[in-house]
């Protein structure tokens, strides 16, 4: 496992992760995606829809205003109960999270000073709506998704002729003014989330629960990670969060100091926010069952994964050294269905017109079908070794003989492997190697049989 610093500095350095407004100082909290991460993103974005909503029956997806009446946060909950206990220290003025202080610590950790009493703090951002800010509505950044899909639940569920169980999916940006940031963008003030809202006749709560949490561990697994690096921790009474009855956490070992930490929630929110919301909006959010002709609020299963976080599970857990005859190479093991760029095409030689024209030539014919690039900017060995480190699939040289047998040689990420290809047959070979089958992780469907139950204390 690398520690964080390489992967921040891997992150930087081939342009997946930079500090937002970096020329300026930055902004704690705030990252900026750049040209290789905004594609891992997008990926793992692709990835989770398809599983969650496209291969499925019953979930539909929403994409709701990250700004929403204020009477929504009083109805959920979230501005009385979204709150963080902090103390401020009187000589240097930091703050601190006062559950990351030593029991009976009164004194500043950082300088020694005196600190105040705790007091509690709402971490959603304030904003306004309207030119004119006196007379504008006062509300907040969301700083969960799922609300923009409890407040649709009857819209979906009419327009689209639901019948229980289903559950209505967002991904989105949600807003957090966390009072303590870091460890890279493990823990930012803007994030996004993915987040499912399953909705299910009382009483059957439990077990969607526990379908809820297999089918996440699956999705986990299934791309790629390592199942010793992942586990299930079933949140203590005075952990869950003021809407749940029941919740576990999907852990990652990260690097040291943070260690196992949540990747992803599975909540059982019961009724809490449909009963909230019909009183708060006078609205009766009550589902009719036509077969027992009872009219009844239903329960929530709430699965909700940060994007975020995500990436950069994926990013440290497909990192990867070795040596390679006496020289260390570096290379990201990524799915392939994340993989930012699936084939780099190169030319053996730059200065050669002819051996040019044909890289730029396949790499023009790939690209309607995959992430493709045409990459001429170092030596050979350079290329491949860019290359290995942003997770790209194949690499395909062209050289002097291709122009003479017409044939290309397509390297491997992960075995280095390398075979010969006619030009005609390049795409049609990447297509059905980059569609089909599993790249660099040979055991991942023994991993995804694998059922979670056993972890579940
Ligand atoms: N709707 C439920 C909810 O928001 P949460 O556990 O507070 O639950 C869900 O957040 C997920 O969102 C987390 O598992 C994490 O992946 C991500 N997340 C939460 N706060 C975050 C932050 N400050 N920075 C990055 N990701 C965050």
């Amino acid at each position: 496992m690398p520690d964080m610093e390489t992967i921040v500095s891997l992150a930087k350095r081939r342009g997946f992760i930079f500090p937002g407004s970096e020329i300026y100082g930055g902004l704690g909290g705030f990252w900026d995606y750049g040209p290789l991460g905004v594609e891992l993103k997008n990926n793992i974005k692709a990835a989770w829809w398809k599983a969650v909503v496209q291969e499925r029956d019953d979930v539909v997806g929403v994409d709701a205003a990250i700004l929403m009446n204020p009477a929504v946060w009083q109805s959920s909950g979230h501005a009385d109960s979204f709150v963080e206990s902090l103390v401020d220290c009187l000589s240097c003025k930091r703050r601190f999270r006062a559950d990351t202080l030593a029991p009976g610590q009164t004194t500043c950790p950082e300088c020694g000073g005196e600190l105040t009493a705790p007091r509690w703090f709402n971490t959603m951002f304030k904003t306004f709506v309207g030119p004119v800010e006196d007379d504008a509505i006062h509300t907040w950044l969301r700083p969960e998704t799922a609300q923009g899909i409890f407040v649709n639940f009857q819209n979906v569920q009419t327009t689209m002729r639901k019948k229980l169980p289903f559950g209505i999916a967002q991904i989105g940006k949600a807003f957090r003014n966390e009072i303590v940031t870091g460890n890279f963008i493990f823990r930012d003030r803007e994030f996004e989330q993915m987040e499912v809202e399953y909705f299910v006749k009382p009483g059957t709560d439990e077990e969607w629960y526990h379908r809820w949490i297999e089918d996440r561990w699956n999705w986990w697994l299934g791309l790629g990670l390592r199942p010793e690096n992942l586990r299930i921790r079933p949140h203590e009474k005075e952990e869950l969060a003021h809407y749940a009855s029941a919740c576990v956490d999907i852990e990652y070992r990260f690097p040291e100091p943070l260690g196992w930490a949540e990747l992803e929630g599975i909540a059982n929110r019961q009724d809490y926010d449909l009963a909230h919301h019909s009183v708060g909006s006078s609205k009766d959010l009550s589902y009719f069952d036509e077969e027992t002709k009872e009219h009844f609020t239903p329960y929530v299963i709430e699965p909700s994964g940060g994007v975020d976080r995500a990436a950069l599970v994926f990013l440290l857990d497909a990192y990867h050294e070795e040596q390679v005859r006496g020289e260390k190479r570096v290379v990201l093991r990524l799915h392939k269905d994340l993989a930012p760029i699936k084939v780099a095409v190169l030319p053996l030689l730059r200065n050669r017109p002819e051996v040019v024209a044909v890289a730029r030539q396949i790499a023009a014919r790939l690209k309607p079908h995959m992430n493709a690039l045409y990459d001429d900017t170092a030596s050979i060995g350079r290329l491949y070794r860019r290359q290995d480190e942003i997770g790209t699939l194949y690499c395909v040289t062209v050289d002097v003989q291709s122009l003479d047998d017409q044939q290309v040689t397509i390297r491997d990420r992960d075995t280095m492997e390398q075979i010969r290809v006619p030009i005609a047959e390049v795409v049609d070979v990447l297509r059905a190697k980059v569609t089909v089958g599993n790249q660099g992780i040979g055991d991942q469907e023994i991993r995804t049989q694998q059922s979670p139950d056993s972890l579940i204390p």
